[in-house]
């Protein structure tokens, strides 16, 4: 199974993500029940954040290590319905790009929504 390039790599690097963040986020922001938590985001630094996230999580180059989105996301109120839909945004745009081999879609939604219990607000989950 070991494979010589990174996830990063075999989707095609830099300008592949940045392409497939940009159409994730025009999904994010299409949807009613998801643009209200972005109003007062700046669209711009959200997306190069993301960019460098989502490079770092595919074994990408790492450019910011420390963010902390248990921080950022706390207290926002998103709930795991929320999570869900963002998630479902993120398979639309891995699924629109062909040139994904279906291994490598499967490991970019599964690395991204490892990071789902940090992002879900805790007063939406059990305590402790
Ligand atoms: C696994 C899922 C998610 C990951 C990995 C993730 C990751 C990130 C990252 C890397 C940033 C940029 C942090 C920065 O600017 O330093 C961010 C910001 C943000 N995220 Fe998420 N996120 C996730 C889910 C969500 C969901 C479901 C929502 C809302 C429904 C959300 C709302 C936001 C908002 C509003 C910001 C901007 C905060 C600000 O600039 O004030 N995120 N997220």
């Amino acid at each position: 199974m070991s494979d010589e390039q990174t996830l990063y790599q075999r989707i095609g690097g830099a300008a592949a993500v940045d392409e497939l963040v940009d159409d994730f986020y025009v999904r994010v922001l299409a949807d009613a029940e998801l643009r209200p938590f972005f109003l007062d985001a700046s669209v711009d630094q959200l997306k190069r954040m993301q960019t460098e996230f989502f490079a770092a999580a595919l074994d990408g180059p790492v450019i910011t290590s420390d963010i902390n989105l248990a921080r950022i996301h706390q207290g926002m109120g998103i709930t795991r319905k929320h999570l869900t839909r963002f998630v479902n945004h993120l398979i639309a745009a891995v699924d629109e790009r062909s040139h994904i081999k279906s291994r490598d879609a499967m490991g970019i939604i599964y690395r991204i929504a490892t990071y789902s219990d940090q992002i879900i607000d805790d007063a939406n989950a059990a305590d402790g």
